[in-house]
Parts: structure tokens; sequence; C-alpha cells
């Protein structure tokens, strides 16, 4: 296979950058195997409602359906592992923080695959779906008595237990939103990464990187709301473009 040739420019603000952000969306776990939301055939939203599954009005409704659905998408990360895209973000953290930069990793993935892979600096704006919470206290619970029940109980107050994902028309966690935020305010490079781009806030992050004077940087096969703002646009599998990238700028 024939190497992209990258602009020299975008080489050129890798290898001076101090500072860099990268967003990931489903798309950067697609060639691990697992589902999008969004593209179309295999976009999970194309099978499923969100409004059935991702709502806590959807759980109120339904509990047992919600918990089963996350069960099986819980079950389907747990089989997979990290494709080179994961791979090639964890390497770009290592030869920035091997030269006293900084990388800063924000995901809308729930499915864990950057830890995975060996990234560490990670955000994870939407949460983590293998861990569990309390749907009524919100408290993380590790371990809980099984009573054949489904969802099963919080071993602390007996309500729900839920996946410790944020669902449509939840805040995120706090801490972990403004910490991105700073990171788009304060990055030269900004990538955003295998995401449509549709879900607010995670949406609004390449935004900031641009207003703030970052270069903005997609890698998608498709066009996205972003792509006519981003400096560049590298159009293809983020598993092909990030390890091409990492080797021609820092090996
Ligand atoms: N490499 C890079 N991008 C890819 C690849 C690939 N191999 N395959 C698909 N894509 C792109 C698609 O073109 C699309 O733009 O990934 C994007 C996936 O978009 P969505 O399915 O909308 O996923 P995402 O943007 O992560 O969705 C955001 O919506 O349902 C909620 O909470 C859920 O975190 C999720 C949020």
């Amino acid at each position: 296979m024939n190497e992209p040739a990258f602009p020299p420019l975008l080489i050129d603000h890798l290898r001076k950058a101090v500072d860099v952000a990268v967003l990931t969306g489903a798309g950067v776990s697609a060639e691990s195997g697992v589902p999008t939301f969004r593209d179309a055939q295999t976009g999970l939203w194309n099978r499923y409602r969100p409004e059935d599954l991702a709502t806590p009005q959807a759980f109120r409704r339904d509990p047992k359906l919600v918990w089963e659905w996350y069960a099986w998408r819980r079950e389907l990360v747990l089989g997979v592992s990290p494709n080179p895209a994961h791979t090639a973000l964890a390497e770009m953290e290592r030869q920035l923080e091997r030269r006293g930069r900084r990388f800063t990793l924000i995901t809308q993935n729930v499915d864990n695959l950057h830890g995975k892979a060996g990234s560490s600096n990670i955000i994870e704006l939407h949460g983590n779906i293998q861990r569990t919470r309390c749907f009524d206290e919100g408290t993380l619970v590790e371990s809980w008595p099984d009573t054949g029940e489904t969802p099963p109980r919080c071993p602390a107050c007996g309500g729900w237990l839920r996946p410790d994902v944020v669902w449509f028309g939840e805040m995120l966690p706090q801490q972990a939103l403004e910490a991105a935020w700073e990171a788009a305010r304060v990055c030269q490079v900004f990538f955003s990464v295998g995401t449509s781009g549709l879900v607010e806030p995670a949406a609004s992050l390449p935004v900031a990187a641009l207003q703030a004077g970052a270069i903005v940087v997609e890698v998608n096969p498709a066009e996205t709301p972003l792509t006519p703002h981003a400096h560049f646009s590298l159009q293809g599998p983020a598993g092909q473009i990030l390890p091409q990238l990492v080797q021609a700028v820092w090996e």
C-alpha cells in the first residue's frame, strides 16, 4: 500500500505543537468490529430507537430491555481488541510525552478500547459501559448479589442498577466536560476522529478549538458538518490514516 503524502504544513504543525487534543467517536472503534450509531446500514440507530434504549425515560419504562441491550453491547466490546487507530493514538501520546508535550484524548466512546490500547490521559465524556451505578443515587457499584432480577439491584439501597453511561437528556460528567473544554482551548492542534459531530456538547469542542486558534484536523471517511471548517480533512479509515500520520511525524 502506498503511504499517503500528508501535507507538509500539517506535519510541521504537529512537530511544533506543545499541546495536542483528540476527540474520538464511534468511528474510531469501527475497525475493531464495534458498530457505530449513525452509519448507513451498520449503525445501531438504524436498527434501534435511541428513545427506547438510551434515555432515563426508556429505563424507567422498561429497565429489563435497556439493561439487556447494554449487557449485549458490554459483552460485544469485551470480546474485541483495539485496532491500529487506538494504537496510533496511544503512540502519539508516548511520542509527545517523550518530548515534554501534552496530549489529551477526549472520547465519546464507552467501550474502554483507548484504555486497552495503552492511552493514559483519557477523558470519557459519555461514561464507560464496563462500569455500573445506582439509578437512584448515582453511586458506582462494583458488585451486587445475584437475585436473578434484571436489572440487578443496588446492594446499598435496593434500587435498580444501570450502566455508567450518559443517556440522551442527561448531563455529562462535569469534571470531564470542563477538562475537555480546557484541552480544546489550550491546544495548538485538535483532531476530530470518527465522529459525526451531531451530538452536543461534544460537537462544539472542535468549534471551541477553532475559535481559540488551533489547527483542526478531521479524520473520517465521510463528510461531517465540521469538514468545511477543518484546516485539514484526512478522508479515510482512522485505522489506516492515524498510524501513517504518527509515523510520518515522529518516527
Ligand atoms: N474511521 C474513522 N471514522 C469512521 C470509520 C473509520 N473506520 N468508520 C466510520 N466512521 C465515521 C462515520 O463516517 C461517522 O462520521 O464515524 C462516525 C460515527 O458517527 P456516529 O455513529 O454518529 O458516532 P458518534 O459521533 O460517536 O456519536 C456520538 O451519539 O448515540 C450517541 O452517545 C452516543 O457517543 C455517541 C454519540
